[in-house]
């Protein structure tokens, strides 16, 4: 990385203008000002959210600040692979061809207290992180404008250092802890997933580039949207950390907006934050975690995501 991305900050971001943006996950946190700094620089945004009053909500809350922003509402719920086909069939009828510049994978849950199942069966926090993700990626890929500067990223964490993917249990059916196992695991899908879609992409001669982040410890609703308002050890923990070694989401944002944007980064690189245990601080590679570079891994994982999805990817 250059001298210059040494305190890389969103004033940074290259103007936007002509490039349209889809973010998951915009209405809250991370992904919000990720869309907020896209918009500021002339990025045209679709902004999927669960709800279209959600949606709606946050493009006001950006228009206050960027009355020109373009700004396109959607509704896609990614713990439902029907909501991601009829979100992904919305977007091929708007916007047909090759049409999309950056596709941004933010949307996530953390640490739901029990066990759920989404409509499909899956276990919450695998369908929402990554089955949906996967889904989504694969159906707007054709989408994708193939060429140079054109991004896929993928906003992992950093608790794929301690995660591992067992695949006796990836619904977490036989065991289920909310952060340590089932929320740490569906990341390192996201994490594997990138690395493997760089892989293939590179290996089709794509000149779209695919990379990854994570934003540290951001506060935003993710604390509290999955976990509720309780006590479990890890609340405890973030509680801890959260004076001295956390951040606001607008600097959570940095990494996956250094990802999307910056010209120096590369296809299958890993950003974010350059503080005390990569927690805070500015956008900076960061290296991978051994458990998400494994390709066996990586490609068995994309078979599963095949066959519980029904879609087949093949970029
Ligand atoms: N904050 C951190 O410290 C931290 C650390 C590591 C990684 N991350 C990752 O950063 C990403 C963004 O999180 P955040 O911190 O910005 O949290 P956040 O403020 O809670 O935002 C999460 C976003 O994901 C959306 N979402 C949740 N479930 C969804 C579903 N089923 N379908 C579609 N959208 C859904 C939420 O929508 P609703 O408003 O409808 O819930 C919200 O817009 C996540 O992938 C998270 O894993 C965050």
């Amino acid at each position: 990385m250059s001298e210059q991305t040494k305190q890389w900050t969103a004033n940074l971001i290259p103007s936007q203008s002509g490039r349209r943006v889809v973010i998951t996950g915009a209405n809250s946190g991370i992904g919000f000002e990720t869309a907020l700094e896209l918009a500021r620089k002339g990025a045209e945004i679709i902004l999927p959210a669960r709800s279209l009053a959600k949606a709606n909500d946050a493009i006001n809350r950006i228009r206050k600040e960027i009355p020109s922003a373009s700004l396109v509402p959607a509704v896609l719920d990614l713990a439902s692979q029907a909501s991601v086909r009829e979100f992904a069939s919305w977007f091929s009828a708007q916007y047909p061809g090759p049409s999309i510049d950056l596709l941004i994978n933010n949307a996530g849950v953390m640490a739901i207290p029990k066990r759920e199942l989404t409509v499909d069966g899956f276990e919450r926090q695998f369908a929402t992180n990554f089955l949906g993700p996967f889904a989504l990626t694969a159906l707007l890929y054709p989408h994708m404008r193939q060429q140079q500067g054109n991004r896929i990223v993928i906003v992992s964490s950093s608790i794929t250092k301690f995660a591992k993917i067992d695949f006796a249990n990836l619904q977490s059916e036989h065991r289920y802890s909310p952060m340590a196992q089932a929320y740490a695991q569906s990341k390192l899908a996201d994490s594997l997933f990138a690395l493997e879609l760089h892989r293939r992409m590179a290996k089709a001669g794509s000149p779209v580039i695919v990379t990854s982040a994570h934003p540290g410890y951001a506060i935003t609703n993710l604390q509290t949207s999955g976990p509720g308002t309780g006590l479990s050890p890890f609340q405890i923990v973030a509680a801890i950390l959260k004076p001295f070694a956390s951040q606001d989401a607008a600097h959570g944002a940095l990494p996956t907006l250094f990802a999307a944007v910056a010209p120096q980064a590369a296809s299958g690189d890993y950003y974010g934050p350059d503080g005390f245990s990569e927690l805070k601080g500015y956008p900076k590679l960061v290296p991978i975690p051994s458990a998400a570079q494994d390709p066996k891994d990586a490609e068995r994982l994309w078979r599963e995501a095949e066959t519980l999805t029904g879609i087949t990817f093949r970029p």
